[in-house]
């Protein structure tokens, strides 16, 4: 039996990316995403035209997707509700985001520099690369589908299959985002301000 229910939410199951792009005044910023999918050497990325990260992309044409581990999760939480964008959508606004200029301090992360492009690595994440932005297109009423190709990855080495040019799937372990939750090796991780933003339902628990 399935049933026919108008789902609030699409968000199935993909990595969480931290996107690293650089400022107008040339400090980095970082946000956290995960509605990205990649192909060949390009990725699809879907941000909300109001952030700070799609006015840094339209602006520098670059950015670096930092790939964190699910052991990094609560430094992507205290990331989830802030902007690096001075004056809030009213949507954000109504969800309780507020303005924060230095979102690596926040997070506890350190800015590293990356090769081709200005935007910020960032250190702790085992998987960054370094992206030129190819296109961007209005998605959806309230995102921007950005389209990047990717011009260097730089990759932890404990992750990279010795003598070849392969991640290993049994060593890299991603932080999912599922239904605005965290989830690592499939097991919920860490309460998540952007579920209780979103009002996604919570789990009863057994006492
Ligand atoms: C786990 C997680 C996943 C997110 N995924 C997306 C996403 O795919 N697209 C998006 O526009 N925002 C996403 N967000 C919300 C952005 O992080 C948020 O809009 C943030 O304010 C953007 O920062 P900026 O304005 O400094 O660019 C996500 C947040 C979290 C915590």
């Amino acid at each position: 039996m399935h049933r026919v229910v108008d789902l609030k939410v699409l968000y199935f199951g993909t990595p969480v990316v931290l996107i690293g792009t650089r400022n107008a005044d040339g400090t980095p910023n970082l946000a956290p995403m995960s509605s990205a999918w990649w192909l060949g050497d390009q990725c699809m990325l879907g941000m909300n035209t109001g952030s700070q990260t799609t006015v840094n992309m339209l602006r520098e044409r670059e950015c670096v997707l930092n790939l964190p581990t699910s052991d990094m999760v609560e430094a992507v939480d205290r990331l989830a509700l802030l902007t690096g964008a001075r004056e809030l959508t009213p949507h954000k606004i109504e969800k309780g985001y507020r303005y924060e200029p230095d979102k690596f301090g926040v997070a506890g992360l350190t800015p590293l520099a990356a090769d081709l492009v200005a935007a910020p690595r960032v250190a702790e994440c085992p998987i960054q690369l370094e992206c030129e932005v190819l296109s961007s297109e209005l998605f959806g009423g309230r995102a921007t589908a950005h389209t990047v190709r990717v011009l260097r990855s730089h990759v932890d080495d404990a992750l990279v299959v010795p003598g070849t040019a392969h991640v290993d799937p049994d060593a890299w372990d991603p932080l999912i985002m599922k239904f605005c939750e965290f989830f690592g090796e499939s097991s919920r991780l860490h309460p998540s301000r952007l579920a209780v933003a979103w009002e996604i339902p919570q789990p009863v628990l057994d006492h």
